[in-house]
């Protein structure tokens, strides 16, 4: 037997045990051996199914997906668990995740640890529980409650899962001794396949679908795991467990979960540097410059998980309203259940308004928010240079500015970086982490590990306007733009791009940032910094008209009173038109085709340029940063990765075609792309040589 599965007979129960680190995920050798020793269990009254570590299965291993499946699969060792002669008590602890429920449902018995979780997150990866558990679930918790936790993808505690019938019993203290103690009270079989389904809850049900249809827009497993569990009440067992299979097994080969399985992978990479072998600095006190929306967010995101945070402006009004909005955000959060109002009234207490600079002194790191003006930036360096300590990190949330200026001139520029957060920053995922030229090592390892601990999704950017996301931001927005001025209409640009699957499109979104933002951006530009006046021309001229957008109620549309709805305005067609006219422009129709396609292609055409230069370390990199900050969706697995899947070459000839219609300025190929065109390569395997 392999060393990964082992088996140990104590009386009359034959303990299983796995050990296959870091999460136990069901590999091969995992399944090869669990099914081994099912075969040996001999004249054992009772079997434990026990993993080393730190958690039961995680899953099946992902790594084997999109790959032939060596034998037995993992429905080979729950039918094996399920045949086992002697009652099977699954001791689960950690996180029983997809496959590792799957294989906790095959066992007749489950014991859960109290701080144990179990869930079905299979949805993150494009597809649904494929080894009986749309079959097995709804014969202990129903069809809804099925669906629920397949579509959500969200795992549960274990009071949960006892409560709702999925597992027996919660366990404190070890986990295996108390499967022992269950086993010996235990004498038959229980498989959960020969229950009976329960009648389903229609409403329940409806209500289910129609969160998941509006949250997981154009995800095709939606569709497949809904198919799947209603089978569990219309098909006997064994042909629905076949229905499951088949609607899985497409699911697996298709281009959304590998997309899917892309980002999973990605964004665990993301955190690594390489070459980066510097320990992290621990940290205690955290100190944040500037209480606005964004200094706000990030107090909030340190103090969520647990630190103390100062929090410091220099206007006493503007802190004093900045606590109150931290005060109600937080409140709000109880009031819809999200946290108990002793939790959310812990988290406020750790955020500490502070009267002066000197509150920094003790900040182990101090994360500026501040208005976006390098000379505002540098007049708060100045002051955190004069009163953090030596070994403090400070770090600028910028998302234009350059760190190295910010940062030249300070005492110490190694200690400086960029922590670029995304708004709300106690929401989104994602955290650009700046390396300036000068930053050590240390400070970087420091921001990784404060990302990890906030539970951000970091990425290392290099320095350079605009950093990964809003850098390659440009190329979109600005062919967005362009199609609106040549003849689409704003909503049907929004269309397009939001039936693409972008969660809005961007004059939309232009709206809801504000217009006067992008407006005073582009008169502050740095020299060199180039843009194209065309693509923002309608932008301007609202601004102008002091229409900014949703904040006064108008922008590229018109928005009625307690309503954040666009609405199309016909004012806002007349301009376009008087715009085209002035720069003898002859609108016509555009599909929405071709505005995807421009606006992909001046994305992905950005994003090689910033691989090449280095601003980013891999593609993947940049595939995270869309995903989780721009909202890219999932399911085409980033820009880089969907550039990889049209094919470069296709990509390629795309971009010569509009190059060779509106000139070279924009559309000049990043030799990247060439190169990989002409060389048959992808960006995801393209390495730099350095
Ligand atoms: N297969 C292969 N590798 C996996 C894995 C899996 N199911 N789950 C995690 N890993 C790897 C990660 O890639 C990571 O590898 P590196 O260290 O090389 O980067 C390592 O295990 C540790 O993972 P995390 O960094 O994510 O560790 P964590 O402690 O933050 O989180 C976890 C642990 C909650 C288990 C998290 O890893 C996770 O959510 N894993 C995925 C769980 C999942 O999706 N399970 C369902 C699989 S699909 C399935 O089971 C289908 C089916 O029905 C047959």
């Amino acid at each position: 037997m392999s060393e990964i599965v082992t088996t140990e007979r104590r009386g009359d129960c034959l303990i299983i045990k796995v050990n296959n680190p870091p999460v136990n995920a069901l590999g091969f050798a995992v399944r090869e051996g669990v099914v081994k020793a099912l075969a040996d269990v001999g004249d054992a009254k009772s079997v434990i199914l026990h993993c080393e570590g730190r958690t039961f299965f995680a899953g099946a291993d992902i790594t084997e997906f999109g790959k032939p499946m060596q034998s037995p699969n993992l429905l080979d060792m729950i039918e094996a668990l399920e045949a086992c002669p002697a009652p099977v008590i699954a001791a689960m602890q950690g996180t029983s995740l997809g496959g590792g429920l799957e294989t906790a449902l095959g066992c007749d018995y489950r014991i859960i640890d109290r701080k144990g979780r179990v869930g079905y997150p299979e949805i993150e990866l494009g597809i649904f529980p494929g080894a009986g558990g749309t079959q097995r679930s709804p014969r202990l918790i129903g069809i809804s409650e099925t669906l629920k936790m397949t579509l959500d993808g969200k795992p549960i505690g274990a009071a949960k899962a006892v409560e709702i019938g999925l597992c027996d019993e919660v366990a404190d203290g070890d986990i295996l001794e108390n499967a022992f103690a269950f086993a010996a009270a235990v004498t038959d079989k229980r498989r959960v396949k020969d229950l009976p389904v329960p009648a389903c809850d229609k409403s329940e049900l409806d209500g289910v679908l129609a969160r998941a249809n509006k949250t997981r827009r154009g995800q095709l497993a939606v569709e497949k795991a809904t198919e799947a569990v209603l089978a569990a009440a219309e098909l006997s067992f064994e042909d629905a467990l076949k229905k499951e299979r088949d609607l899985f097994m497409e699911l697996v080969g298709g281009s959304q979960a590998a997309a899917m399985r892309h980002l999973f992978f990605s964004e665990r990479l993301s955190a690594k540097v390489d070459g980066l072998a510097a320990a992290p600095k621990s940290l205690g006190l955290i100190g944040v410059v500037g209480a606005g929306t964004m200094g706000g967010g990030i107090a909030m995101a340190f103090a969520n998980a647990g630190f103390a945070v100062r929090l410091f402006d220099a206007n006493a009004d503007a802190l004093k309203a900045g606590r109150e909005r931290i005060e109600n955000l937080y409140k709000a959060s109880a009031a819809k259940g999200r946290m108990s109002e002793a939790e959310a009234l812990d988290r406020l207490d750790r955020i500490q308004p502070a009267d002066d600079w000197s509150a920094f002194a003790a900040c182990d790191l101090i994360i500026e928010a501040v208005f976006e003006r390098i000379d505002v930036k540098r007049s708060v360096f100045t002051e955190l240079d004069s009163v953090a300590r030596p070994d403090a990190i400070i770090a600028t949330n910028t998302s234009y500015l350059d760190i190295d200026e910010i940062a030249a001139g300070t005492k110490d520029p190694t200690r400086i970086l960029g922590m670029h957060f995304f708004s709300p920053a106690n929401v989104m995922r994602l955290l650009e982490i700046v390396r300036g030229k000068e930053t050590s090592d240390e400070a970087l390892a420091t921001a990784l590990d404060a990302a990890k601990r906030i539970r951000k999704v970091p990425v290392v950017s290099g320095v350079c306007h605009g950093f990964i996301g809003n850098r390659m931001l440009k190329g979109y927005g600005r062919e967005a733009g362009l199609c609106v001025i040549e003849g689409a209409t704003p909503q049907e640009v929004d269309k397009a791009l939001y039936e693409f699957g972008m969660p809005m499109g961007p004059m939309a979104m232009a709206d809801l940032a504000g217009l006067d933002i992008g407006y005073d951006n582009r008169r502050s530009l740095k020299a060199g910094v180039d843009y194209e006046p065309l693509a923002s021309a309608l932008h301007d001229r609202l601004v102008e008209m002091d229409r900014k957008g949703q904040k006064n109620g108008a922008g590229i549309y018109r928005y009625d009173k307690g309503n954040r709805t666009p609405q199309p305005d016909p004012l806002v067609d007349d301009l376009i038109e008087d715009i085209a006219k002035e720069h003898g422009i002859e609108r016509r129709a555009i599909s929405s085709d071709e505005i995807v396609e421009r606006c992909m292609l001046g994305l992905i055409n950005e994003g090689a340029a910033i691989l090449a230069e280095g601003i980013a370390q891999r593609s993947s990199d940049i595939d995270v940063v869309y995903a989780n900050g721009y909202g890219f969706p999932r399911y085409r697995g980033g820009p880089m990765f969907y550039a990889d899947e049209l094919g470069l070459d296709h990509a390629l000839a795309r971009i010569e075609h509009y190059q060779s219609k509106y000139g070279s300025k924009w559309w000049t190929p990043a030799p990247l792309i060439v190169e990989l065109a002409t060389s048959g390569g992808k960006f995801s395997t393209w390495k730099r040589d350095s």
